[in-house]
């Protein structure tokens, strides 16, 4: 019968559609976070005049709001251009090729232990990665996993930060732990979403896009990704980079 490949063209159909509308609203985004940079950019130009110029005639208090503006403004900055790079992390064209995720893991390794020299950080990156997919956004990936298994794990004085793979029914699930500062289970949805973040920005920096630049790259090269943590005992990322079985989930 040919209802199914009517189905099936169906599918394509709506998936075509809904691909198209996906970089329609991505290329909203990244306009919209563009524009907004100029208005920031006054902002910040003028507070810093009133610091410079007319200090003089604000109490403490009134350079105190003045300060907090200012490091506000640049908050924003800071979250406009995250916003940029997961628009960056869908638009760019996906290539294909064997990626050696060992050798970037090691790089990446490096990067972070110069970023923090004084820090005492054992990382184990098990041998032999390697999976078809685009290089430069795997790169993204592990910076990003890598950068929060590290930034977890800043008060811990004997850090260990792993990268493994596991086979779960013939399919390559790539690992990234860390025996850092860990989560609550029950928000391990949340942490996926762009500016969710599960800990203060006074206890650890950061804008809470990572993550989601990170499931964006995993679901483009159509695989998927689970967190796993528990507080104060740190935290497992898993994440494939092709599609499993059908109805399969990480586990
Ligand atoms: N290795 C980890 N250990 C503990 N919590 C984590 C880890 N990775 C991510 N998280 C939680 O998920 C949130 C979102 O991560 P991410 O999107 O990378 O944002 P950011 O690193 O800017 O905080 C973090 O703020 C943190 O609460
Ligand atoms: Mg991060």
């Amino acid at each position: 019968m040919s209802t199914g490949t009517a189905g099936t063209e169906e599918v394509r159909r709506l998936n075509d559609e809904l691909e198209r509308q996906v970089r329609e609203l991505d290329a909203f985004a990244y306009s919209v976070s563009h524009d907004l940079r100029a208005p920031l950019r006054s902002l910040e130009g003028f507070s810093q005049i009133l610091i410079e110029e007319h200090s003089g005639r604000l109490d403490a208090e009134g350079q105190r709001y003045l300060e907090r503006i200012q490091a506000n403004v640049e908050r924003m900055a800071e979250m406009i251009d995250a916003l940029l790079d997961l628009s960056r992390a869908t638009r760019s064209q996906l290539r294909r090729e064997r990626t050696d995720l060992t050798a970037l893991a090691r790089e990446v390794a490096s990067e972070l232990v110069a970023s923090d020299p004084a820090r005492g950080v054992r990382f184990e990156i098990a041998e032999g990665l390697v999976a078809p997919g685009d290089p430069h956004l795997i790169r993204l990936v592990l910076q990003n996993l890598l950068g929060n298994a590290f930034k977890f794990t800043a008060r811990r004085v004997a850090a260990v930060i792993a990268v493994g793979v596991e086979d779960q029914d013939g399919v390559d699930v790539f690992v990234v732990s860390d025996n850092g500062a860990g989560f609550e289970m029950g928000h391990a949805e949340r942490m996926f979403d762009p500016f969710q973040r599960l800990h203060a920005t006074g206890e650890f920096e950061g804008t809470g896009v990572g993550l989601a630049i990170v499931r964006r790259i995993v679901t483009r090269h159509g695989g998927r990704i689970t967190a796993d943590g528990s507080p104060g005992e740190g935290a497992a990322i898993r994440f494939s980079l092709a599609p499993g079985p059908s109805g399969w989930t990480i586990r």
